[in-house]
């Protein structure tokens, strides 16, 4: 890409190292003896009393995290890009005038700073879903802040705006990593509805249609539903955008679909 970054960022789809003035910002984090969960891979569960708070594993949630909307209300939430199927999700958004929070790689951000751009200006939420997309209930404090930063900045370079959501990857987050990402000023976003569609394009006996099913059933509960929801869909694959596309009038009847930041009344960016 010719875009013209101001910084030097990590290598794309890797974990990253954090500048060492970022850890300042965490210093006084409640952080000291918390466990770093597995390492390599796939996280740990602490305990069956789940005394972090790991989501991935029991759903805990604290009171910062964001889960859901309001009744009534829906958070469009794609997560994963830009990629080379986020062109076709914006057009239809555009057309739509439908605006959604995009929670976005930071290793994809540098690659594709056009696209990340035009989102922005389109009137997006620009959110982050990490540098490396790692599980960071695995990762050690640095790699963790060197996680959102990085990301934090590459959205910054690119836009001109410091965001403040984040999305784990996976869902994995657990009480330290909810206290680096507060010292760092960021906010947790989970969901509450999940339509699998990051299994669309593995060949994996998938079948795209159950996420027309299982939207069909999200809308048919909205009148009785307590709370409104919030979805994960991704703009990772052909199939997953189109069907993110396909779905979209079925939630727009049920709901008053909006992003995050919105249907919650927090500001997306730090400016
Ligand atoms: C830090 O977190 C631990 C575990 O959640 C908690 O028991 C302790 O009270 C916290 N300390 C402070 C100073 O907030
Ligand atoms: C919802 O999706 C799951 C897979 O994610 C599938 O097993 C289930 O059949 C779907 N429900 C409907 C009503 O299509
Ligand atoms: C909603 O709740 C009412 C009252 O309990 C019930 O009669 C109705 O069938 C429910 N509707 C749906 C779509 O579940």
């Amino acid at each position: 890409s010719t875009f013209p970054f101001k910084e030097s960022y990590p290598v794309v789809g890797l974990k990253a190292k954090p500048k060492p003035e970022w850890m300042d910002l965490i210093k006084s984090a409640n952080i000291s003896g918390f466990p770093v969960e597995g390492k390599n891979g796939a996280p740990s569960q602490a305990g069956a009393d789940d005394p972090y708070c790991d989501w991935s594993f029991t759903g805990c949630t604290r009171p910062d995290d964001i889960v859901s909307c309001p009744k009534g209300q829906w958070g469009l939430t794609y997560d994963d890009g830009p990629t080379d199927f986020s062109s076709k999700l914006y057009d239809y958004l555009d057309q739509s005038k439908q605006k959604a929070t995009l929670f976005l790689i930071g290793g994809q951000v540098v690659t594709y700073p056009d696209l990340t751009l035009r989102a922005f200006k389109a009137g997006h939420e620009l959110a982050m879903h990490t540098w490396s997309h790692s599980y960071l209930t695995t990762l050690t404090n640095d790699e963790v802040v060197a996680e959102l930063m990085w990301t934090a900045t590459a959205i910054k370079d690119v836009t001109g705006v410091t965001p403040r959501f984040y999305r784990p990857p996976y869902g994995d987050i657990d009480d330290r990593v909810r206290n680096i990402g507060k010292a760092l000023g960021f906010i947790p976003v989970i969901w509450n509805h999940d339509t699998n569609d990051w299994m669309a394009g593995e060949g994996n006996g998938f079948d795209v249609e159950w996420i027309d099913g299982n939207v069909t059933q999200w809308a048919n509960e909205a009148a009785n539903a307590t709370v409104g929801g919030i979805s994960l869909e991704h703009d990772l694959y052909q199939k997953s955008v189109d069907a993110a596309i396909r779905v979209m009038p079925t939630l727009q009847k049920a709901y008053r679909v909006m992003p995050v930041g919105e249907c919650t009344g927090q500001q997306a960016y730090k400016e």
